[in-house]
């Protein structure tokens, strides 16, 4: 694909095929240097774990375009170790971060031409571990490929930062001590049928609650959650189901040091929105997404508004995204320049 015939205002988040992409293959106890193909099929065994048993993560990144026309990655050493715990979540051989970085820099150097104007969006990074090799027991794989590719992306949620009504579920995308906190197939596997019927209903995505006792907000199917209340709090569940998003990370941090809120990593009860005046999704492609309002038994339980953005939402969400695209200056280590 061409990229003059991309529309960089009109960015959603769609699969476009960009001119390169890193490959690794782990064999005999190691990683491969790793190479850039133009090749965007994989040629795997059928007897493959990630296909058969869901031996597989994946992590989600940005690169964005500065106004001096440099080109920042935000806090990848924290997708490098998230995707490790991933990997040891499910047996499988480690990326060193040294070489995560190193490959996140060579694909967008390599597909530079895709990476949005500064302010229209950004180069999303999918990069993915997957169990290959011949086999067909329930066991680790006999080989792996560590792959990253990338894509331009404006807003995941349709129409960005204004708000959206998500649903409650009645599913689980996660066991008590399952899975949760680690970004594998497999949660999202689980999250297919509720997130469809959910947009099927009119809403942006579901809520999932607590798996043990359905009582507490955990997190979107694609994003975390947070809320503010009347007494500057920033309130984020605490959940070992939960995954332990960047952007909540960063949030919490910014919160605290920027804004000067209080911190709050803790049960969100369900039955007690009420003590929120704002509340939001927040994740790598979902950025800030104002949540307006969440049904629950049958009832829309509105926060700040069902079309104007909270004070504090916007301020984090300036904060957040100044950092990202190199206007604000971020805490150090926060941005790793590729060019
Ligand atoms: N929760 C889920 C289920 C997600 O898929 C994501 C997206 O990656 C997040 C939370 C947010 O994580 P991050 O901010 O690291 O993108
Ligand atoms: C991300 O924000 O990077 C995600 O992985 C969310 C979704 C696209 C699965």
């Amino acid at each position: 694909m061409s990229n003059e015939s991309i529309n960089w205002d009109k960015l959603g988040f769609d699969y476009i095929k960009t001119d390169k992409r890193y490959l690794s293959v782990f064999r005999n106890g190691e990683w491969d240097n790793g190479t850039l193909t133009e090749d965007n099929v994989l040629h795997i065994s059928e007897g493959s774990t990630a296909l058969h048993y869901g031996q597989q993560c994946f992590e989600g990144m940005k690169a964005y375009r500065c106004k001096d026309g440099s080109i920042n990655l935000f806090r990848p050493d924290q997708n490098a170790a998230r995707m490790q715990r991933s990997c040891d979540r499910l047996l499988m051989p480690r990326v060193p971060t040294e070489q995560f970085i190193d490959a996140c820099k060579q694909v967008v150097k390599a597909n530079e031409r895709f990476i949005p104007p500064y302010g229209k969006g950004a180069l999303y990074l999918r990069p993915f571990v997957i169990g290959t090799g011949d086999n067909i027991g329930v066991r680790t794989a006999p080989e792996f490929i560590f792959s990253i590719f990338a894509i331009p992306v404006g807003s995941y949620f349709k129409g960005g930062m204004t708000p959206h009504k998500f649903l409650i579920s009645d599913y689980d995308r996660a066991a008590p001590q399952g899975t949760g906190a680690a970004k594998v197939g497999g949660n999202y596997a689980a999250s297919l049928q509720p997130g469809y019927e959910a947009k099927k209903a009119g809403f942006a995505d579901c809520i999932y609650l607590d798996p043990l006792t359905h009582s507490k907000i955990e997190e979107v199917g694609s994003a975390n959650f947070f809320g503010i209340t009347a007494n500057n709090e920033f309130v984020t569940p605490k959940s070992a189901s939960v995954l332990p998003g960047i952007t909540r990370l960063s949030l919490m941090e910014l919160a605290e040091s920027r804004l000067g809120l209080k911190v709050i990593e803790g049960d969100v009860e369900i039955n007690n929105l009420a003590r929120f005046v704002e509340a939001g999704a927040c994740g790598t492609a979902a950025v800030i997404t104002p949540i307006g309002g969440i049904q629950y038994n049958g009832k829309l339980h509105v926060f700040h508004s069902e079309t104007e953005v909270g004070p504090v939402t916007r301020k984090l969400y300036d904060e957040l995204t100044g950092i990202q695209s190199g206007d604000v200056e971020g805490p150090a280590g926060w941005i790793v320049k590729v060019a």
